[in-house]
C-alpha cells in the first residue's frame, strides 16, 4: 500500500499549478490584447494630430470621422538636419523599411536613427533622431495649408509627447495637443485642457530675423507671443517651453519649415501677407510642395 503524499506536498503541487495556469492565462490575454491595444494607440495619436490641427470636435467626432479625416494628411518622413522629405529610396537606404511604422522617439534607441545631444539638450530628451515623421495636410493646389509637427521634451515627471501645428505661413502657430505624460492631475496636467491650449492659436513662431521667438511664461507675467503659464506649475510649463523651442529651432524643425516657406516664396516677415498669394501662385512644386510618395497612412 502507498503511503499518502503528505498536506504540504500536496499543497505545493497545487499552488504551483495554479501559478502555472494563472500565468499562462495572463500572457495569453497580454498577447491577445496586444493588437488591440496597439490600434487604440494609433487611434489615439490620429485624434491628437486632429486636435492640434483644430479638425477634431470632442462632442460629436466618432472613431471613422477620425479615420476619415486623417486621410486628409500626407505621412512624410523628413530628415531633420537638411529639412528635406525622404523618399522610398532614401527610407530604404536610412534603414527605414516602412514609413507608416516609423517611431522618431523608437528611432532615439538606435545609434544609427539617431545622434547624441550631449549638453546642447534644451528639451531633455538625450538623443535626437535624425528622421522625423510629419502630417501634411495640402490645399487643393497642392500647396502645404497645414503642418503637424510631433514633439517631445521632459516636463517635471517624465517625457510629455504632444503635436503642434503651424498654418499656411509656416509661423503661425494653429494649434497643440499632448498625447502622453506624467505631469499631475490638476497642476501640470492642466497643459491637456483646452482654454490652456486654446492659447497658442495664432501666435507667431519666430521674430522677423528668423529666431524662435515663442515659449511659456511664468503664470501672470503676459509676454507677446508667449503662453501665460499655468499657477503651481511652473516647472511642466519651462518643460513644454524648452520643447516648443526645441523642435521650432535648428536643431528642430527649422530647416524644414525654411525650405517650405521658401517653396511657397515666403519670408518670415512677409509670410502673413503673402501666404494666400503665393498659395495662388505657387509653381508645381521643387523638392518639398508636393510629398515625394505616397504618405497616406491608414
Ligand atoms: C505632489 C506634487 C505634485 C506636483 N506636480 C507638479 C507638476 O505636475 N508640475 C509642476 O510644474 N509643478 C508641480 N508641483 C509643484 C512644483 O513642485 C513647484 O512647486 C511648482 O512647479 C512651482 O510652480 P509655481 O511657481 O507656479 O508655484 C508639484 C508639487 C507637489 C507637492
Amino acid at each position: 500500500m502507498s503511503k499518502p503524499k503528505s498536506n504540504n506536498a500536496k499543497t505545493i503541487s497545487v499552488a504551483l499549478t495554479l501559478c502555472l495556469v494563472c500565468s499562462v492565462l495572463v500572457s495569453a490575454v497580454a498577447v491577445g490584447l496586444k493588437p488591440a491595444q496597439i490600434e487604440n494607440a494609433r487611434l489615439d495619436r490620429n485624434k491628437n494630430i486632429l486636435v492640434a490641427a483644430g479638425m477634431y470636435n470632442a462632442e460629436s467626432d466618432t472613431a471613422s470621422d477620425v479615420a476619415k479625416r486623417f486621410k486628409d494628411f500626407d505621412v512624410e518622413i523628413i530628415d531633420l538636419n537638411t529639412g528635406d522629405y525622404l523618399d522610398d529610396e532614401a527610407l530604404k537606404a536610412a534603414g527605414i523599411p516602412d514609413r507608416n511604422a516609423y517611431d522618431a522617439s523608437q528611432a532615439t534607441k538606435n545609434q544609427a536613427l539617431s545622434e547624441d545631444l550631449g549638453d546642447n539638450d534644451p528639451a531633455g530628451i538625450g538623443r535626437k533622431p535624425k528622421y522625423a515623421k510629419v502630417y501634411v495636410k495640402s490645399d487643393d493646389a497642392g500647396n502645404p495649408e497645414v503642418v503637424v509637427l510631433p514633439i517631445q521634451g521632459y516636463g517635471l515627471w517624465g517625457t510629455i509627447y504632444g503635436f503642434l501645428t503651424l498654418e499656411s505661413d509656416m509661423n503661425t502657430i494653429k494649434g497643440i495637443s499632448f498625447y502622453e505624460h506624467k505631469e499631475t492631475p490638476g497642476l501640470g496636467a492642466r497643459i491637456e485642457e483646452p482654454e490652456w491650449r486654446a492659447q497658442w492659436s495664432g501666435i507667431q513662431s519666430y521674430d522677423e530675423d528668423g529666431n524662435v521667438a515663442t515659449g511659456v511664461t511664468k503664470a501672470g507675467t503676459p509676454k507677446d507671443n508667449w503662453v501665460d503659464g499655468i499657477s503651481g506649475a511652473t516647472l511642466t510649463g519651462r518643460g513644454v517651453s524648452n520643447m516648443i523651442q526645441f523642435w521650432l529651432g535648428e536643431q528642430g524643425y527649422k530647416p524644414y519649415l525654411d525650405k517650405l516657406r521658401q517653396d511657397s516664396g515666403q519670408t518670415i516677415d512677409n509670410a502673413d501677407t503673402q501666404a494666400s498669394q503665393a498659395t495662388l501662385t505657387a509653381k508645381p512644386n521643387t523638392e518639398l510642395a508636393a510629398p515625394v510618395a505616397n504618405g497616406k497612412e491608414a
